[in-house]
């Protein structure tokens, strides 16, 4: 898996402010920890819900050589929930299975997963995947994906 580095960009206001602990991101590092066998570099970053941010974020790290960038929150219906269009934005090619999974497994948990708009696309070599700000859906959606994950970044490498 070409993924040595990989982008953990936490997406919320509260957070940016510093007004309440970024758990997404953390949960996002814990569970790479676990499933990664291969050395790799995680690099964290905490932007606000501004779209112009959130692109930009997205851009820095996939030009940092980051193979994979997981988002997490900014993907529901909320006015200032705009993860998902800074993610099409970016994004060359959009990949919408990865989305109609995780909100699939995640059904099966919780009636408001149909509240996230979570997608994923492919900008230049990164693949960006968006989690849900909720700490908990973190494992519960990318166990669902992480299995196509080193294949998908193998062939955009
Ligand atoms: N998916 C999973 N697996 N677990 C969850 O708890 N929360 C839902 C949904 N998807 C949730 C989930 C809720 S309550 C919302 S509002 C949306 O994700 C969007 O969350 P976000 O705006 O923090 O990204």
């Amino acid at each position: 898996m070409r993924a040595a580095a990989i982008g953990i960009l936490t997406v919320s206001d509260r957070a940016f402010r510093g007004e309440y602990e970024d758990r997404g991101g953390p949960a996002i590092r814990d569970y790479l920890t676990d499933v990664l066998a291969s050395e790799w570099t995680g690099i964290p970053v905490v932007v606000s819900d501004e779209q112009p941010d959130i692109e930009a974020a997205l851009r820095k790290l996939a030009a940092e050589g980051c193979g994979l960038i997981i988002t997490t929150g900014g993907t529901g219906p909320a006015a200032r929930d705009v993860t998902p269009e800074a993610t099409e934005a970016v994004c060359e090619k959009m990949m919408p299975g990865f989305g109609e999974l995780m909100r699939k497994v995640s059904l099966e948990k919780v009636p408001t997963a149909i509240l996230s708009r979570q997608t994923a696309g492919i900008l230049g070599s990164s693949l960006i995947v968006n989690l849900p700000g909720q700490p908990k859906a973190i494992a519960e959606c990318l166990d669902a994906v992480f299995p196509a994950i080193p294949y998908c970044i193998d062939l955009i490498g």
